[in-house]
């Protein structure tokens, strides 16, 4: 049976589902669940929150074993709009609670003050609507003002872009130091760290695909992975990739991926670059 360790408090492997929805949503949660994943990735934004919450509620699987993410975007950090984002998000999902509810963006421009919805999310956990806290895209900056609000035990996770590919060490290193784990969006780099030479060469040694290594390389940095898929055989592979223990040689000859491709939206923040 594969094993998933827990960072903090998330596990270190879930189904991601941006792009999933009607009958493809239900099917590949359903399939998730099925072959092990317990941690769920969810947004408003990703408009599927409905079909992942009737998926998850459809299956044998207690709630409480279940650890289901979902995300307040940037349109929605006024004043009571991110209280507004959640209880919406609960009446789509069909849940009293997530495990965990992430500012999506922080607010663009500094339009909305983070003190300010960093509150209003805090107040959120402390009312029972959210177990667990934690951000997303957050800059250096970002997270130093976060921590000054809610203190860093308090942030569960920073959720950034982050794959064998693409190491994000700026963000990585700082919240590492203080304390805060790292959870990676496209964990497959959109599945282009799903083939290459390096990769299949040390997948070829464990049995396993490049992109089951790819997974390994960010479950063994101590990094939680979201991957998505859309066939249901890849969303099994993707879950037993934690089944598979990288040497320290491997390790570094992954390392040596490292290259800087990275997503660009209008509303991102100045990304650190040292
Ligand atoms: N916080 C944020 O701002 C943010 C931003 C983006 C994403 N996310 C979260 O992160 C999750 C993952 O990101 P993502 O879906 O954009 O990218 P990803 O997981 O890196 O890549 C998904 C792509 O990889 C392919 N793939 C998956 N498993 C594969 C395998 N075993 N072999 C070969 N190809 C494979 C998929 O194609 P097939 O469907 O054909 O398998 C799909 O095209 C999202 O679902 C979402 O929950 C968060």
């Amino acid at each position: 049976m594969t094993l998933i360790p827990t960072y903090g408090v998330v596990p270190a492997l879930g189904y991601g589902t941006f792009m999933r929805k009607g009958d493809e949503c239900l099917a590949c949660v359903d399939h998730a669940v099925n072959v092990g994943y317990r941690h769920f990735d969810t947004a408003a934004f990703y408009e599927n929150e409905v079909e992942v919450g009737q998926a998850l509620r459809g299956t044998s699987v207690a709630r409480e074993e279940l650890f289901v993410t979902t995300k307040v975007w940037f349109d929605h950090l006024g004043k009571g709009q991110v209280r507004a984002s959640t209880e919406a998000s609960l009446e789509r999902l069909g849940m009293d609670y997530v495990d965990l509810l992430l500012i999506h963006w922080p607010s663009p421009n500094d339009e909305v003050p983070l003190p300010q919805y960093m509150e209003e999310i805090a107040s959120l956990k402390a009312e029972g609507l959210t177990k667990n806290i934690g951000v997303s895209n957050f800059t250096k900056r970002h997270i130093d003002e976060a921590i000054a609000v809610v203190g860093a035990s308090e942030i569960a996770t920073n959720q950034c872009e982050l794959n064998v590919m693409f190491h994000n060490e700026p963000i990585v290193t700082h919240c590492q130091d203080a304390g805060i784990p790292m959870t990676a969006y496209l964990p497959l780099a959109k599945g282009a760290a799903s083939s290459g030479g390096e990769l299949e060469r040390i997948a070829k040694k464990h049995d396993a695909t490049a992109a089951q290594i790819a997974l390994s390389w960010l479950l063994g940095k101590g990094h939680i992975a979201i991957p998505s898929s859309s066939n249901l055989e890849r969303i099994e592979q993707n879950f037993r990739a934690a089944d598979i223990s990288l040497s320290p040689g491997d390790t570094m000859e992954l390392d040596a991926l490292n290259g800087d491709r990275r997503v660009q939206p209008a509303w991102a923040p100045d990304w650190d670059v040292a």
